[in-house]
């Protein structure tokens, strides 16, 4: 379909991996399938390098910052010395309520997996 962007097969995305297809980063947690659009909303690191933590969070490869896959809020903001900065996790978390990651539907036809 036009509108679908091909991820590839499933069995490329075993649970708690996180890949990358357009602009949307891909992971499964547990079997659940989720796409958020790619950048981080704090310096824009590839979130398709990203991984998936204890809780089913999508975690920034760059500096740690964390995200509800099924809102694309962050709900923790970077980390190291970006948390050392009074108010920046709060301004981005704050931002991301606002413009959350984009959502995308994930789906799985005949053993391939695509984002629309
Ligand atoms: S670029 Fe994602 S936390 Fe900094």
């Amino acid at each position: 379909m036009a509108d679908e962007i091909r991820v590839g097969p499933a069995s490329s995305l075993p649970p708690r991996t996180v890949t990358g297809s357009g602009g949307y980063a891909v992971g499964n947690i547990g079997g659940d399938l989720f796409a958020l659009s790619r950048r981080c909303r704090h310096l824009g690191a590839d979130l398709a390098g990203g991984s998936i933590d204890r809780e089913g969070c999508l975690v920034c490869p760059w500096h740690g910052a964390r995200y509800d896959v099924k809102t694309g809020h962050m709900v923790r903001g970077p980390q190291g010395t970006f948390a050392r900065i009074p108010g920046l996790g709060t301004l981005n978390m704050l931002f991301t309520r606002v413009l959350p990651l984009r959502r995308g539907e994930v789906v799985e036809r005949d053993g391939t997996i695509y984002v629309r």
